[in-house]
């Protein structure tokens, strides 16, 4: 702002002085130029693969008790999410926030993200610690190592392979069935038993055969069934209408002058765009932010989530998670990598201030069987502060109108009203006969 300031009183033409009155457009519009923001891309997807993928979405024949499908924790109720701060999966029934365990196990660590827009060209990670990664010569660093199969379209084709191996999202435990009793590092034994059910269905040979014309059903691997789910995700879950995409499409009408306002925030005084960068609204980095600590965690010694240290064993990496996508996230909260808020303002107002957030965190924002698991001694907490990222300093003080703009940004500008309309996707019914969460 100062900048430009600046350069209108140096430049005495007229002309510059005119475009200086209307700056606050011309400062957003600049900024939509240098910092290369465009809208969101969908790529074309085959509509024979994508219905196949669709019926192995909402299929829990994917799952090792035929309990749980991709959808339990990604449905279209939810934009795309589970709407609970930590999901449960198998042996379990109902959904979303009424999903219960049939008895006590345990329950997923991570709260489940929304799916949103994942067929995006820029997309290189997945999970909240980009323990999927594609690499620079093209190939996919992945927890199972080079077990994994070879013909993924993309890191969303190989994302929809791990919920299968996770026995708390979809395999479940020892003794419960024949993929549950294999061993977990044995990868290529799962996908081929999940495979091995699929090929067992006639309704899956059929769309098998008019998804894969070429492919001889003995030739189908692991990897079609994961491209597969994935291009169904892509198709369905890619909303590029949001107000923000149409408005960098050039639709100057698009935002009304409060949301105009909110993204000058976001892309100014808020700071947001540091992390929230470029189109996708991740730098798909890893920032510790000050989160507090509840559930299982990840850590079997202390309970504790270290996000990216646990897949890069850096100190560095502690609490680090990466920087989540925001387009329609009003629909899919709670939010954060647990769950710790459940509305975008609390969300917001945790980044201005994290470590008075953190400290003063208060249970009543998560679920009460919760409750005793929140990790908030001061020497947890001291620890998470320790490594808490410099950037969020930089956020100014915001007016409380400047704030209203800022949460109607994200809240309403960002937001697709197709995502109203996500339920045309849940199928009548799938091939396995069994039932489909709705
Ligand atoms: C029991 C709940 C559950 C089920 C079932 C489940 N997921 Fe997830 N999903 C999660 C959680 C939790 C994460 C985040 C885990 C992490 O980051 O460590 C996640 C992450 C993802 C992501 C990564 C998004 C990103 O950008 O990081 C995608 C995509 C996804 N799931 C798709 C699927 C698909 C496809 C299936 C079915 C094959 C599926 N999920 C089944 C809970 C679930
Ligand atoms: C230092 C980097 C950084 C900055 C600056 C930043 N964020 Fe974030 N934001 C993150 C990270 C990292 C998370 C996830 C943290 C976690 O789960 O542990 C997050 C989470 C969020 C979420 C929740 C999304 C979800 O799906 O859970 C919203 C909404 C959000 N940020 C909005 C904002 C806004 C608005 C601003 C500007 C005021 C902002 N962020 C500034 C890094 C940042």
């Amino acid at each position: 702002m100062k900048k430009i300031i600046k350069l209108c009183v140096l430049g005495m033409v007229p002309l510059t002085l005119i475009s200086c009155n209307s700056s606050d457009s011309e400062s957003l519009d600049d900024k939509i130029q240098k910092l290369s923001l465009r809208p969101i891309q969908k790529p074309p997807q085959d509509k024979n693969i994508v219905k196949l993928g669709q019926m192995l979405y909402f299929d829990r024949l994917l799952s090792g008790n035929k309990d749980t499908s991709c959808a339990t924790c990604h449905h279209p109720y939810f934009g795309t999410s589970d709407n609970r701060s930590l999901p449960i999966g198998v042996d379990a029934t109902g959904l979303g926030p009424d999903r219960k365990m049939t008895y006590p196990h345990e329950i997923v660590a991570r709260n489940a993200p929304e799916v949103f827009n994942r067929g995006d060209k820029e997309w290189k990670s997945m999970f909240w610690d980009s323990r999927i990664q594609l690499k620079e010569d093209g190939t996919i660093d992945s927890p199972a190592k080079d077990q994994l199969p070879e013909g993924l379209n993309n890191v969303v084709s190989a994302q929809a392979l791990f919920p299968l191996t996770a026995r708390a999202e979809m395999r479940g435990f020892i003794g419960e069935n024949d993929i549950a009793n294999l061993d977990d590092s044995d990868f290529i034994g799962i996908w081929n038993k999940v495979l091995e059910r699929i090929k067992s269905v006639p309704g899956y040979i059929d769309l098998l055969k008019k998804a894969y014309p070429d492919v001889p059903l003995e030739n189908i691997t692991i990897a079609h069934i994961a491209n597969a789910i994935g291009a169904f995700e892509i198709q369905a879950f890619s909303l590029t209408n949001s107000p923000w995409d149409k408005y960098l499409a050039g639709d100057k009408e698009a935002l009304t002058p409060k949301q105009k306002l909110g993204a000058e925030i976001f892309y100014g005084k808020g700071n947001c765009y540091k992390c929230h960068a470029g189109a996708l609204m991740t730098d798909q980095k890893f920032h510790n932010i000050g989160v507090p600590q509840f559930g299982p965690g990840k850590d079997p010694v202390t309970g504790l989530d270290y996000g990216r240290y646990s897949i890069t064993k850096d100190e560095k990496d502690k609490f680090k998670f990466r920087t989540p996508p925001l387009r329609n996230v009003a629909y899919s909260g709670p939010y954060f990598h647990n769950g710790a808020y459940s509305s975008i303002k609390d969300v917001i107002k945790h980044h201005m201030n994290p470590e008075e957030s953190l400290r003063n965190y208060d249970l009543k924002n998560i679920p009460e069987d919760l409750r005793d698991t929140y990790k908030g001694s001061p020497e947890v907490i001291n620890e998470i502060l320790s490594t808490l990222d410099p950037e969020l300093k930089n956020i100014e003080e915001l007016t409380p109108e400047e704030f209203d703009a800022l949460v109607d940004f994200v809240e309403n500008a960002l937001t697709d009203p197709d995502v109203n309309y996500l339920s045309i996707w849940i199928p009548e019914s799938v091939p396995s006969g069994l039932p489909v969460d709705k």
